[in-house]
């Protein structure tokens, strides 16, 4: 960050299946560094929006408190942090009606992952159209003013400034904050087992506290080229390469893309040291996660008291909203 100010930070993350490599590194880790920067964060469950792809109750409800068990046992501090779910400030949808009231049809549909699901063949219904309205409403709700996420939500938060600035206009009055994305350039797309970008749609996933054994399997299927192991190889088109070094510091990145330069280096090797760099970085939270699973009444407390801060705010920006556009 250029300056050293706190920001008010916010994100949010769909409860729609269990967290990847891709998120930690495109999202949560920005997250704990923002809070340890001093930052006033929100963090919240995205339950809202994982409603327009999961449609099993049960699913919905797990996936919920496992992300959230998930965020704390990586590092958030409820101390610090305001920890909520989505569906806990019903204000939002009343702000994402207000917003959609300034919203082009146009903008919508130029959206690329409303676009990019129309492509796999997910029949579109009403919400996955109106997805970037609500979470412009997530964002502006908070006055938000930075958002750390992956490349893939870059353009929803392009949406969200857009709409802000409608807003703004249109109404003749000072509603809503503009925000700014906050993406690091070099984990903005983390790859998957496959090469595409990771994700939880594509199967193509490294699971955070995915049981060791599991994780081995899949870190073994990692798709590589067949070059013999005592030939050269190019770090830079090898995908086991471009998860190993999310873990690795500058030195170490330099002599693993030595190794692979020099040959006498099978890939089974780098697959191995990415295993264990992904148990040795995940160890301490998968202890951390054991013992917060058996304590769901501190993690509904931790809940209770976030939603209640976040609903301050957010009831704070929608009684402006409201005067604003002439709500009796
Ligand atoms: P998924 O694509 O697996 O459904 P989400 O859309 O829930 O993931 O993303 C949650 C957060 O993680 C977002 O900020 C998103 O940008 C980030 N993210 C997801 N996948 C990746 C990836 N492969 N590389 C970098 N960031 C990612
Ligand atoms: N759309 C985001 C994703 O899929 C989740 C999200 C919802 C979000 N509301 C948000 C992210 C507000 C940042 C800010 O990852």
């Amino acid at each position: 960050m250029s300056e050293n100010k706190p920001k008010r930070v916010l994100s949010g993350l769909q409860p729609s299946g269990k967290l990847h490599l891709g998120n930690y590194f495109g999202a949560i880790k920005q997250y704990i560094e923002l809070q340890e920067g001093g930052n006033d964060v929100f963090y919240f469950v995205a339950n809202y929006h994982a409603m327009t792809s999961v449609h099993d109750r049960a699913e919905l409800r797990q996936n919920t408190l496992d992300v959230v068990l998930d965020l704390l046992a990586l590092g958030l501090d409820p101390e610090r942090a305001t920890i909520f779910l989505q569906t806990d400030v019903p204000e939002v949808c009343e702000l994402s009606w207000i917003l959609s009231c300034v919203t082009p049809m146009a903008l919508l549909e130029k959206c690329h992952s409303y676009k990019d699901k129309l492509a796999k063949g997910i029949a579109p219904n009403h919400a996955l159209f109106a997805y970037p309205v609500l979470m412009a409403a997530d964002i502006l709700a908070y006055d938000s003013q930075l958002v750390p996420v992956g490349q893939d939500q870059k353009q929803h938060i392009e949406v969200t400034r857009d709409l802000a600035i409608k807003a703004n206009l249109k109404w003749d009055s000072n509603i809503f904050k503009i925000p700014e994305p906050y993406i690091v350039e070099s984990l903005a797309v983390v790859p998957g087992i496959d090469g595409q970008k990771m994700s939880k749609s594509y199967d193509n996933t490294l699971e955070l506290f995915m049981p060791e054994k599991a994780l081995k399997k899949r870190v073994n299927k990692i798709v590589t080229d067949s070059i013999p192991v005592e030939d050269p190889k190019d770090p830079g088109k090898c995908n086991v390469f471009a998860l190993l070094k999310l873990f690795l510091d500058e030195d170490a990145q330099q002599e693993w893309a030595e190794k692979y330069r020099t040959g006498g280096m099978g890939y089974g090797e780098a697959k191995n040291a990415l295993l264990q760099a992904m148990i040795a970085s995940f160890g301490e939270a998968r202890e951390r996660r054991k013992d917060l699973e058996n304590n769901l009444d501190y993690i509904h407390e931790v809940l209770k008291k976030g939603s209640a801060r976040a609903r301050e705010v957010a009831q704070k920006t929608l009684a402006r909203a409201r005067e604003a556009v002439g709500i009796y």
